[in-house]
């Protein structure tokens, strides 16, 4: 029976472009997931977009000379030119800046308001005399009180990751001007969030398939108790409030953002031709998975299903595969010391599947892991070229030039032959076992572990020297082969579509390759294959100084 299944991805800022913790802690585990489900039939939407509002862009807009929108419509474009080039195949992309988005933020802070869910106090906020404002947590920065680094800011300090409030900085001045803040009361609008504690903690009890960091990490929250948390702020740019006499304020960009999973999903029904669709995604057995990364968690596991619980109706999350995150080469990510590799970047000199191949089977998903270009070349050069395509290449090369292009006919198999064909199936099984528990990497090591097999085989089998004496038995190991390639390109199509789709076309297969189906179709003999040509390429051991070197860790 087929699911209804939400993959709904992490919203990226619009104030910076993609790097590679983002693909391998959000973006790519998705995209993994919804190709899985579709090639199984399954009903499938894939929905996220540019987070838009708040004071990561605003800033970052002040720092340019140029507005809120022209920084986020700039940065919007170019995650989608980033997401079409790494092959992340959304079902929409959109912002947090549509007309949709604020109507139905403005639907639940009013449903949420009537309920009693949402209320109003006046409290004490940072205000800068000089500017005439009230100043958000980022416009306040000072001296950490914990790690004594100059220039933390009011919501956290950046050095030593401390969560802060404005009030605990020493020194605290305003970003813009230098002014120490005064303190004067605002009215703001609140979440009672502990009137779900004792909700949230049935909820998430029964939740055995979460993975054990979200789980630990959730409870331990909820047990410390949830106090209720402001959702709005004095600023100019985001989401109005849906009451008169509030021009200053805007909705918290936080409590916005995550509403823009079911915003979009109602874009993409709208744009589909049925504006209802998106319920089957949200009601009954639908089941949403919400990828994200660590530092996402509280927002997802708690928030986000305390609001959908006061607002009623709608399924909670089912699963938040959180990933931990990616070091490179052995450092944490740092956009001023530029440690990070930028996926346009990357993408201007090498393929997406490399990467996806490398982020998949080290992905984050239990532990941090480090990507380092030594790894990206011996992974590429070892696995993907050594293992995979030297499968591919010599066995569809030689049946090319040898049997006239076209799929050789099988004579009985012998018992090698027989437990390939075994190994392919139980493969098949086994990577969709692992997907549908988004366990990527175990899924892929499942897969590769295939492409050794047929390897190991095929030395045995020898069809380029068994061919000169025993043509029929060269043509069933080569069609044993062709079997095997032809369900290695299914496992291996969510982690790498394009290399997939090409070995699709090499095998003489019409359509795309998730049109195939999570099964395996032998191979009919007299197929007409597509001149195979080459699936991956080495590369020289110097990448591994020449990009060191580009970040400035050359020796
Ligand atoms: N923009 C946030 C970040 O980059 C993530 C938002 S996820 C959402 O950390 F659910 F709130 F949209
Ligand atoms: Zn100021």
């Amino acid at each position: 029976m087929s699911e209804n299944i939400l993959v709904a991805v992490a919203w990226p800022y619009a104030n910076s472009r993609l790097h590679l913790g983002h693909v391998a802690g959000a973006y790519l585990p998705a995209d993994i997931f919804a190709r899985y489900h579709r090639l199984k039939g399954d009903h499938v939407i894939m929905v996220s977009g540019s987070d838009m509002h708040g004071t990561p862009v605003t800033i970052r807009a002040e720092a340019e000379g140029k507005t809120p929108l022209e920084v986020a419509d700039h940065y919007h474009r170019l995650f989608l030119e980033d997401f079409e080039k790494l092959g992340i195949a959304w079902d929409l992309f959109t912002t947090t800046h549509t007309k949709n988005h604020e109507q139905v933020s403005q639907d639940i802070f009013v449903r949420l308001l009537e309920k009693g869910y949402i209320y109003k106090k006046s409290v004490s906020q940072p205000w800068c005399e000089k500017c005439r404002r009230f100043l958000p947590d980022r416009y306040v920065e000072g001296t950490c009180p914990l790690c004594k680094s100059s220039g933390a800011r009011g919501d956290q300090c950046e050095a030593c990751g401390k969560p802060m409030n404005p009030a605990e900085l020493t020194d605290a001045h305003c970003r813009t001007c230098g002014t120490p803040p005064v303190y004067k009361d605002s009215e703001h609008f609140f979440l009672k969030l502990e009137a779900f504690e004792k909700p949230l903690l049935d909820w998430i009890k029964d939740k055995a398939w979460w993975r054990t960091n979200v789980q630990n990490f959730t409870t331990r929250y909820l047990e410390e108790g949830l106090h209720d948390r402001a959702i709005t702020r004095d600023i100019e740019w985001g989401v109005p409030l849906p009451l008169e006499g509030y021009s200053g304020k805007r909705i918290y960009v936080w409590f916005e953002a995550v509403i823009g999973y079911l915003s979009a999903s109602m874009e993409w029904a709208r744009c589909s031709g049925n504006p209802e669709a998106w319920k089957h995604f949200w009601d009954g057995e639908a089941k949403g998975y919400y990828f994200i990364g660590k530092d996402n968690i509280p927002f997802h596991t708690i928030i986000w299903p305390a609001m959908l619980m006061g607002y009623g109706g709608l399924n909670l999350p089912y699963d938040v595969p959180a990933n931990e995150f990616l070091t490179i080469e052995s450092q944490k990510f740092s956009k001023s010391r530029n440690l990070a590799v930028w996926a346009h970047d990357y993408l201007s000199r090498y393929a997406a599947d490399p990467l996806r191949y490398l982020l998949s089977i080290n992905m984050p998903e239990t532990s941090d892991t480090d990507f380092s270009w030594r790894e990206f070349v011996r992974r590429n050069n070892d696995e993907l070229v050594a293992t995979y395509g030297n499968l591919v290449q010599r066995v569809l090369t030689f049946t090319w030039r040898n049997f006239d292009g076209a799929v050789p006919p099988s004579g009985e198999l012998d018992q090698a032959s027989v437990e390939l064909l075994d190994k392919a199936r139980d493969t098949l099984d086994m990577v969709d076992k692992l997907l549908y528990r988004c366990r990527f990497r175990d899924a892929i090591k499942s897969a590769m572990a295939l492409a050794q097999e047929a390897n190991k085989y095929l030395d045995d089998k020898a069809p380029w020297k068994a061919i000169k004496t025993d043509r029929a038995a060269a043509a069933t190991s080569l069609y044993a082969a062709i079997a095997v390639i032809t369900a290695l390109k299914t496992v291996l199509s969510p982690f790498m579509p394009s290399s997939s789709q090409k070995v699709h076309e090499y095998l003489g297969l019409a359509g795309k390759v998730e049109d195939g189906g999570w099964r395996l179709d032998l191979p009919e003999a007299g197929r007409r294959l597509m001149e195979p040509q080459v699936l991956f390429t080495k590369l020289d051991e110097s990448v591994i100084e020449e990009e060191t070197a580009r970040m400035g860790l050359g020796k």
